[in-house]
């Protein structure tokens, strides 16, 4: 009975990563570590919220006493940090917060756990903390080329370059500690459940209600994108299988400028749901600050040593997406209403 210890579970692919996981195992128990900032909602864990090897507490990763009483409450065998914050948007507006949660807390997760793992067996194999990371960490590819595992770290962002620091650190702890560790880098993902500040299902929503459809600059930059399921795959496989120590990137050469994404979103509302829903919604906006032009993964290294590979094409993704928007419009008003509002009158000023 393996006990997991799933920070950030109530946010976008924590929460697919815990239903993944629980239909795929029934010997498991999760504790689901949750501050429930704005990204955090628990509508996202309703199907499970009443499985008996399921249990929320809602605090902070950077709480040192709190963190502690879950390692003497449970033996905790794996902690996966989901646990972040996670849009380059609000990173350019407040970077501090960024460096608090991505960076220390991080740091107190990994200290806590090899304390509590160093007390009861000295930090065996059977252990493991996975650093969910990201393709951001490396910076931006120019026309040609992938990252790989041992491409350099040249964040830009301050939200890559505070996931950047916090992979350093997991680093660290195993070249200093021993911890046992592995840090994944995946592309960007999509699916069911994603907060509305990020491209797809901003555009799905904005689409819905006819409001304009911010570019940030020519529309022309590049993103690899994952089905999130896909993605919960590998960490799976990671958290099982993965060697210690290792980093693996997660990707499925899927490379799209974020102008095909909103295209392809168009085209699917137009044709199913509303014909009025066209082109003529795409507006050009000011440049993100320091926007990274592309991002493309080499999956070649997971591929090869846990036999990961993608299993939903991109052509069926997007549908299922979009679908799952349609169907959950209530999911989209509550996360809409309150200070998603706020926020979105103060980025998209005017529009
Ligand atoms: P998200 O913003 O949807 O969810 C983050 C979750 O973390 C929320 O539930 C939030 O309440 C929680 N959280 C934030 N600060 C916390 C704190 N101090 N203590 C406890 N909980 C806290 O993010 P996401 O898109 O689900 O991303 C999850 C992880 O995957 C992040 O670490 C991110 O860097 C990484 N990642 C995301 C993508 C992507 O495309 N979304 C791609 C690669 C990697
Ligand atoms: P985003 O979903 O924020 O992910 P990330 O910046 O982590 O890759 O953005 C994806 C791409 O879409 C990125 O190039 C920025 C662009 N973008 C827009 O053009 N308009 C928008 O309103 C948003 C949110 C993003």
């Amino acid at each position: 009975m393996k006990i997991y210890l799933v920070t950030g579970g109530a946010g976008f692919i924590g929460s697919n990563f815990i239903q993944y996981i629980l239909k795929k195992y029934s010997d498991i128990t999760i504790i689901n570590l949750d501050k429930l900032t704005y990204a955090g909602n628990l509508e996202n864990l309703k199907c499970i919220e009443n499985n008996e090897n399921y249990n929320f507490v809602q605090g902070d990763i950077c709480d040192r006493n709190l963190v502690s009483s879950l390692f003497e409450k449970y033996d905790i065998d794996y902690v996966v940090n989901f646990a972040a914050e996670s849009h380059v948007d609000r990173s350019i507006l407040d970077p501090e917060t960024f460096v608090k949660t991505n960076v220390l807390g991080t740091v107190n997760l990994l200290d806590i756990s090899k304390k509590a793992w160093e007390l009861k067996d000295e930090i065996k194999s059977d252990k493991k903390y996975v650093q969910v990371s990201t393709d951001e960490v490396y910076g931006s590819l120019g026309e040609t080329g992938y990252f790989t595992e041992t491409s350099h770290i040249d964040s830009h962002s301050p939200y890559s370059s505070s996931k950047a620091s916090a992979d350093l650190m997991v680093k660290a702890y195993f070249d200093t500690y021993k911890m046992p560790v592995n840090i994944t880098r995946c592309s960007n993902n999509y699916g069911p459940y994603q907060f509305p500040e990020k491209l797809i299902p901003l555009i799905i929503n904005n689409c819905l209600n006819k409001k304009p459809l911010p570019v940030y600059g020519d529309g022309m930059n590049i993103r690899d994108w994952l089905y999130v399921e896909d993605h919960c795959k590998a960490i799976d496989m990671v958290i099982n299988s993965g060697r210690l120590g290792e980093v693996y990137n997660i990707g499925g050469h899927n490379e799209r400028s974020n102008l095909q994404i909103i295209k392809t979103i168009i085209g699917y509302l137009s044709e199913n749901v509303d014909a009025s829903i066209n082109e003529s919604l795409i507006t050009y906006v000011e440049d993100r600050k320091g926007h990274d032009k592309r991002y493309g993964i080499d999956p070649t290294k997971i591929k090869n040593e846990l036999g990961w590979y993608p299993e939903t094409k991109y052509e069926d993704g997007i549908k299922l997406t979009i679908k799952w928007y349609l169907e959950n419009k209530k999911w989209m008003e509550n996360i809409t209403s309150g200070d998603y509002q706020g926020y979105y009158n103060r980025m998209y000023k005017g529009y």
